[in-house]
């Protein structure tokens, strides 16, 4: 048995900032309301026009990630791509990354976990490194949420948190199984799937049967009952966080960097403070860029990266909880 390990990491996230005070003259919201109850101060959304998509948005990361790692295209065996926003229903954008970065015939596989997808990416890849079965294996969380939202005062709750960005990570073998990923925690409970939702189009609700009613139908637009999935988060965020720590005979003071799915910055200082963490031992780039889903995980950990705040030996923490309920965690001895 090998372990995994980063050995690259990327992001891109579209250039088009756009304000809590842009939000405004959309909406009625204003900046004290978002920063108060969310942290968020501005948001990249995709422009109209642009060429960018999830699975565009996931390329661009991939290039740098790939360069950063000291491979190129054909030493990558395997792509695994988290999103709730894909391109198509069908095919997933797993099989678009094949193309765009022209790696013959490797297979991409499509994870749809929501904000816990990029972590859920990260273990499925972590197995078939640690099979032997691949050496490296892409990994890449991209959303083009602003495309789906719905920007009236009535969606103002759910749009105000949505960013688009991606990012992505080359995993790749790592012989010593004391560093790198040490271990990856995975969880959901469906019976909350409706608390956090997109509705169609699906299969039994087809978008040509909606418009040929008539009816103006909200359930093309992400729904939240925001509360109810704050209280969950920060429970679930708390257990799993544990979990990855118990796991490897760790307790809280091991944490060097925390890189926690951007939901709601309430949320990161939440946890913070319950784990009794330094400001500069938990990483928050949510005031930037928003929610940005599967993306958010490793869009913060590249930039942590970036910054120098992870060094060789450094305990990492990704933890993320989202729609599903879905909720993850990983533990990386950094490399
Ligand atoms: N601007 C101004 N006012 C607003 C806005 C807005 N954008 N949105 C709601 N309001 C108003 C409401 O109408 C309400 O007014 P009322 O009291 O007169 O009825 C009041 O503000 C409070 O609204 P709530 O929806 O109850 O606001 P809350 O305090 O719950 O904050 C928030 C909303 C920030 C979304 C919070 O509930 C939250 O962060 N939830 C968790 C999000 C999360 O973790 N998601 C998981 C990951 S995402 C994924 O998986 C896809």
């Amino acid at each position: 048995m090998f372990n995994s390990k980063i050995t690259g990491l990327g992001k891109y996230v579209p250039e088009h900032v756009v304000t809590n005070d842009d939000l405004s003259k959309m909406m009625d919201t204003n900046d004290a309301w978002i920063q108060e109850r969310t942290g968020i101060k501005e948001r990249r959304w995709i422009k109209s026009g642009s060429e960018d998509t999830s699975a565009v948005m996931g390329a661009k990361a991939s290039r740098i990630a790939i360069k950063r790692a000291g491979l190129t295209k054909d030493d990558i065996d395997f792509i695994v791509f988290a999103t709730l926003s894909p391109d198509y229903f069908f095919p997933g954008c797993g099989v678009q990354i094949q193309d765009m970065l022209d790696m013959p015939h490797v297979g991409a596989l499509d994870v749809r976990n929501q904000c816990s997808g990029f972590i859920y990416a990260l273990s499925v890849a972590d197995q078939f490194i640690k099979t032997g079965m691949y050496k490296n294996v892409l990994v890449i969380g991209a959303e083009y949420h602003s495309n789906g939202l719905d920007k009236t005062t009535r969606g103002r709750n759910v749009s105000v948190i949505f960013g688009d960005g991606a990012g992505a990570a080359v995993l790749s073998r790592e012989e010593s199984n004391t560093q790198g990923v040490l271990s990856t925690h995975l969880h959901s409970q469906g019976k909350y799937a409706d608390k956090l939702i997109v509705k169609t189009p699906s299969i039994s609700h087809w978008v040509p049967n909606i418009i040929a009613s008539g009816k103006e139908d909200l359930s093309y637009f992400p729904y939240m009952d925001g509360q109810f999935v704050f209280k969950n988060a920060v429970l679930r965020f708390s257990e799993v966080i544990t979990a990855c720590l118990t796991k490897n005979g760790l307790n809280k003071e091991a944490i060097d960097m925390l890189i926690p799915h951007q939901a709601n910055l309430r949320i990161a200082q939440y946890i913070q403070k319950k784990f009794e963490l330094k400001d500069d031992q938990v990483f928050n780039n949510i005031e930037k860029y928003g929610n940005t889903t599967a993306a958010s995980v490793i869009i913060a950990l590249t930039e942590a990266w970036e910054q120098g705040k992870i060094k060789t030996g450094d305990h990492v923490v990704l933890a993320a909880f989202g729609s599903g309920f879905t909720w993850a965690s990983a533990l990386i001895k950094w490399v």
